[in-house]
């Protein structure tokens, strides 16, 4: 016999408990059938208006529910912290962890056979993802999808000339005036960043895992498309509740490895590693910051999309989205790996094909013949460090140089300015305490902006290292997440003004030349700065978050607590 659904330990049962939990229900006008034992779908919402970039999800949750109801479903519509990336102070990935966990509780105490999770800006992805996973009930990902292009004086925008712009305004190029115009065209339409930066990115790390729908990753949000792949995605996950398809079944090693692929094909952000890694301690999988380099060193570039490359993510839907370039690399994936629909990612991408070589190219002529995340080890950051090669210089790619730093980041604004600071565009610019621990919640400020007296004489990039992460819309020959952190006292913590730093991308390399009897000396006098924060959540995070190289969760989530609950409310 067929076991009735986890819905029915709420709304199936009898006397006080079930009248306790299905007239409270009723209130919203929900007739009687709809308790009779069919999917109770939830829609797990990050609808915020402090989050624009999900400011279209109750409209898309609507086009879910449809799909939802049209299947035999009963859905159920739900809100939990949302994040906004441009907002939220010190950094939206403070609160990553927390969301997950909202999102797990939020699951796992509620009457919810299966659920649809509604992610867009960046941090609302892996959040969602981690919380769900670690309920482990059948789950799928709806992506808000990308803005439109940004439009400025006739040109295309996008949230990578942020950076541009703003070198320019400080080396005097642009007026504030030309800025604020740019900025009135950047954001025209409802969605995400248009490029591959972290929220695109998590698309289609979504749709390499095979999370969600084919397809979902590219979409425009404004496309009528995206309204169809939600009210699909409404009906598909009535039928997963049926065919008992969970995260678990589909997030195997393999799936892990096809997203590590597709986010090097992809010129993905480096904020994939972290997420990824998180993702993976929630459902178990052994996942390594080595599997990083491991399965991305022979995937070429073969989507031309900012910040590697010059297209959006519009253009990359009308190219023929994500499912262009899975086709592409189809021989390399492990095809065989299940997706959300119960169909391999060889049964869902054989048959799609890229409409323009310029925006998605085949792997025999790709963009950049490498790509993806390199991990760099040596003294520097004994436990790792990455750098996203597509987005760096090759003139710097082999560099040793003179470190010239800064010990956090008020230090950095407060000197990198100043006519006297002894630098040149040979040094390499350390960026300390801007960790997981140290800032706390591991900002996006490791591609920090060139000196202005450097900039000046037209030069656009120098080698950065910093504890931090840097957004994916960024670019440069910027070494980030370096392990361990400065504030936990590994060698980045004793890197001094004058030392001399080696950095070799392709030998995997980032040395600090002092010896080892310096060090120790340099160790000696060293000492733990004091935690910013001790109360609250915020000191908690700063308690148990692990180290980037192994995907800054907290460590008591790592895991999962499962989809039972044997006791009543009431
Ligand atoms: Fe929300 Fe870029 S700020 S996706
Ligand atoms: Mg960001």
């Amino acid at each position: 016999m067929k076991q009735a659904l986890r819905s029915q330990n709420w709304f199936g049962k009898k006397g006080k408990d079930g009248f306790i939990y299905r007239a409270w229900m009723k209130k919203q006008g929900i007739p009687g059938h709809e308790f009779d034992g069919r999917p109770v779908i939830g829609i797990c919402n990050t609808w915020s208006e402090l989050t624009p970039c999900n400011g279209h999800f109750r409209e898309l949750a609507e086009c879910v529910k449809r799909g939802v109801y049209e299947a035999g479903g009963f859905p159920v519509e739900f809100p939990v912290m949302s994040l906004g990336e441009t907002l939220m102070k010190p950094t939206a990935m403070l609160f990553r962890n927390l969301v997950s966990m909202d999102v797990e509780e939020s699951i796992r105490g509620n009457p919810i056979d299966g659920v649809v999770l509604l992610c867009g800006c960046d941090k609302t992805t892996p959040a969602l993802l981690m919380g769900a996973c670690s309920v482990d009930i059948p789950s799928i990902i709806v992506s808000g999808g990308p803005m439109l292009t940004g439009k400025h004086r006739g040109q295309s925008i996008s949230t990578s000339d942020i950076w541009r712009f703003s070198e320019a305004v400080r080396s005097g190029k642009m007026t504030n005036e030309e800025l604020l115009l740019a900025e009135a065209g950047m954001c025209r339409s409802d969605g995400h960043c248009a490029v591959m930066g972290t929220a695109s990115t998590m698309a289609c790390m979504a749709e390499s895992l095979g999370m969600t729908l084919p397809g979902n990753a590219a979409i425009p949000a404004p496309d009528a498309a995206r309204k169809v792949l939600a009210h699909m995605s409404g009906t598909e996950i009535v039928k997963m509740v049926k065919e008992d398809r969970k995260p678990s079944d589909i997030l195997t090693r393999q799936a892990f490895e096809n997203a590590i692929m597709v986010n090097a094909a992809i010129g993905g952000s480096t904020n994939f590693v972290i997420h990824l890694l998180a993702i993976a301690g929630r459902v178990g999988i052994d996942l390594t910051l080595e599997d990083f380099d491991k399965y991305s060193k022979d995937i070429p570039l073969i989507a031309n999309l900012q910040p590697s490359g010059q297209y959006f993510m519009e253009d990359m839907y009308y190219a023929g989205g994500l499912p262009a370039v899975i086709k592409g690399l189809l021989d390399t994936l492990n095809s065989d790996a299940v997706t959300v629909n119960g169909k391999s990612i060889k049964d869902n991408y054989a048959g799609s094909v890229s409409y323009n070589e310029e925006v998605i190219s085949g792997v025999d002529k790709p963009f950049n013949p490498t790509s993806g995340i390199i991990v760099l080890k040596g003294n520097l950051c004994e436990t790792g460090a990455v750098i996203k090669p597509s987005a760096a210089s090759e003139h710097l790619m082999k560099h040793k140089g003179r470190a010239v730093v800064f010990d956090n980041i008020e230090d950095y604004k407060a000197r990198v300015d100043d006519p006297n600071l002894d630098v040149d565009e040979t040094c390499v610019m350390v960026l300390k305490n801007v960790g997981p621990k140290g800032y706390p919640g591991m900002p996006e400020v490791g591609n920090m902006g060139l000196p202005q007296k450097i900039l000046a004489k037209g030069v656009k990039d120098m080698v950065r290292i910093s504890d931090g992460r840097m957004s994916g819309t960024g670019f440069g020959t910027v070494v980030l997440h370096a392990t361990p952190e400065a504030t936990e006292g590994g060698n980045f913590a004793l890197v001094q003004n004058g030392d001399i730093i080696e950095l070799d991308v392709r030998a995997r390399l980032l040395q600090l030349h002092v010896s080892d009897e310096e060090l120790a000396a340099r160790r000696q006098q060293w000492k733990a700065p004091a935690p910013h924060v001790e109360r609250g959540y915020v000191g908690q995070y700063i308690k148990h978050v692990e180290q980037a190289n192994q995907g800054a969760d907290l460590d008591f989530l790592k895991g999962k607590s499962g989809s039972e609950v044997t006791r009543d409310s009431h």
